[in-house]
């Protein structure tokens, strides 16, 4: 079922709130967005009937986990697209590891959050397609994570065990603040905040699947444009592969169980 439109005095009141329940908050942002909302606009809901992950993926939803979305407008010259989900994975672990420090909370490449073996949470960022005369670009970054229940998933999960009303307004300042420098400055620094937290290091041995198949290799490091870039092998010579949307898994061990983790 497809939902109406909100009317303007409907959007104007979910703007910069928490609603009780919605079919996805990307939406939302999106109508928003289109009705001209700010860079830094957001809108949240405690629970939603139809949450989208990455690549065609249903996010479950249920009450007591964080579901946001913020709607961010880079600059009519901003050349670091690719950057810009990985910069919101630096904001949502850097508001994790100020409630919690040493959280463990980490990045797998291009933004799920992990904590030790499982996924805490992951980020679906969705661009405006043109913009218009009325519409300027944006883009919706919609964040999902884990705060009290760790819903059951092929993957592996696990919880915080924080309060989503604790991370909310924390997520949101350094969502704000990550995207204005990366807008103003570029992705210099944002490139070494990444690595450092980073669960694919160079090295890491990974498979990973696109629309050809599954392939396996090393991690090499992030190209210029944030993508993973990859050995295909692991001869010194092997040919780079560079990954911009695939997903990528820690290569199982020989002997270190039958299950992989990621
Ligand atoms: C992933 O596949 O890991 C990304 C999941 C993103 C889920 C969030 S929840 C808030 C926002 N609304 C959605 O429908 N999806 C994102």
């Amino acid at each position: 079922m497809v939902l109406p439109k909100k009317t303007q005095t409907e959007l104007e009141n979910i703007i910069n709130t928490v609603i009780a329940e919605c079919e996805s908050t990307n939406d939302l942002g999106k109508e928003l967005a289109e009705a001209g909302a700010s860079q830094g606009t957001w809108i949240s809901s405690l629970k939603q009937s139809a949450g989208r992950g990455r690549l065609g993926r249903t996010w479950l939803s249920a009450e007591g986990n964080l579901f946001l979305s913020v709607i961010l407008r880079p600059p009519s010259d901003f050349q670091h697209w690719g950057w810009l989900p990985l910069a919101i994975g630096v904001a949502v672990s850097k508001a994790v590891d100020h409630v919690r420090p040493h959280s463990g909370i980490k990045l797998k490449w291009p933004n799920d959050l992990w904590v030790g073996e499982a996924k805490a949470g992951g980020i679906l960022c969705e661009a405006s397609s043109a913009p218009t005369a009325n519409t300027k670009s944006y883009v919706i970054a919609g964040i999902g994570l884990n705060c009290v229940t760790a819903p059951t998933t092929d993957v592996k999960t696990a919880a915080l065990g924080i309060p989503a009303d604790e991370l909310r307004p924390l997520i949101i300042d350094f969502i704000r603040s990550e995207s204005d420098s990366l807008f103003r400055y570029g992705p210099s620094v944002l490139r070494d905040q990444y690595q450092e937290r980073s669960l694919l290091p160079a090295g890491t041995e990974v498979e990973w699947t696109g629309t050809a198949g599954t392939f396996a290799g090393a991690v090499r490091g992030l190209g210029e444009s944030g993508e993973l870039l990859v050995s295909e092998g692991d001869a010194p010579d092997a040919k780079e592969i560079k990954l911009f949307a695939e997903d990528v898994k820690i290569k199982p061990r020989l002997g270190a169980g039958a299950k992989s983790p990621a």
